[in-house]
């Protein structure tokens, strides 16, 4: 297997050093069809090098602004999840990095955007990590790319708590905890909170999707709790759960 992903890694940089993606522009004629630009290969390249990943299996999940593959370090499965360059809403992120001091001081271009936007998602699970609250364990992030713990069986990935099967009541319980200490103890917001970006996985919820989390002392992230709380408990209501935004927002704060 390691003489197969060695091929692999090899066939990448031969790809990668060929003459016909020597320019930008030639690159964009040559890779708009194509998943990933370049950069997004040498970084995957990179990431290969680096982490001792064996090989790359399925996508998990492919979607507007990232894709999220299954890979295998000596045998584990990890996530490795890499955001897209050429689609990822650079307007949209903006408001989530500008206001976070923990990333302002930075003035990046638009690539650069991109990469402070791995490295956001990363730092969050870092900072869940350190507070306890369920998340995919932070491994290495690099460019665009991040790699994670993999939160699933053998056979499939944890299912979205959307489409789990799980008694209410209790799964409610452990998100207001989460919540909690992800505001008081890891001091962030989430910003992205739903049945989406949360998985079910041996009777317990795990927050994913980090990296529009925000610091608890971003201008909005207020508004953003009280965004990530009214997603939570409509859709907890919808499931026969007498949930209450205003009871769960004095539960998280405190205010
Ligand atoms: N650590 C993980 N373990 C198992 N599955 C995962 C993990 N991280 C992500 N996934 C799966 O990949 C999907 C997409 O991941 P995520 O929500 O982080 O990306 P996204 O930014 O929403 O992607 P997009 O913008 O492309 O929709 C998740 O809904 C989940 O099904
Ligand atoms: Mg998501």
């Amino acid at each position: 297997m390691k003489e197969d992903s060695g091929k692999e890694i090899s066939a990448l940089a031969a790809l990668l050093a060929q003459d016909e993606f020597r320019t930008s522009q030639e690159l964009d004629r040559k890779t708009q069809d194509l998943v990933f630009d370049r950069r997004t290969l040498t970084a995957i390249y990179e990431v290969l090098k680096k982490s001792g990943i064996s090989h790359i299996d399925y996508p998990i999940s492919s979607g507007k602004e990232s894709v999220v593959f299954k890979a295998y370090r000596e045998e584990k499965p990890l996530v490795m999840k890499i955001f897209k360059m050429s689609t990822l809403k650079f307007q949209n992120i903006r408001q989530y990095i500008e206001g976070d001091y923990r990333f302002s001081n930075e003035r990046p271009g638009k690539s650069r955007f991109i990469y402070l936007w791995s490295k956001k998602e990363f730092s969050n699970l870092e900072a869940l990590q350190e507070a306890g609250v369920p998340a995919p364990k932070p491994i290495m992030f690099h460019k665009n790319v991040i790699l994670m713990s993999y939160i699933g069986t053998a056979r499939s990935p944890a299912p979205q708590l959307r489409d789990a099967d799980y008694d209410a009541e209790d799964v409610y319980g452990q998100i207001r905890t989460m919540i909690r200490a992800m505001y008081r103890k890891a001091a962030i917001v989430h910003a992205d909170l739903s049945e989406y970006n949360i998985l079910y996985h041996r009777k317990k919820a795990y927050f994913i999707d980090l990296a529009q989390g925000v610091s608890i002392k971003h201008p909005s992230a207020e508004a953003f709790l009280r965004r990530d709380i009214k997603n939570i408990t409509n859709y907890f209501i919808r499931k026969g759960i007498k949930a209450d935004e205003e009871k769960l927002f004095k539960f998280v704060t405190g205010k």
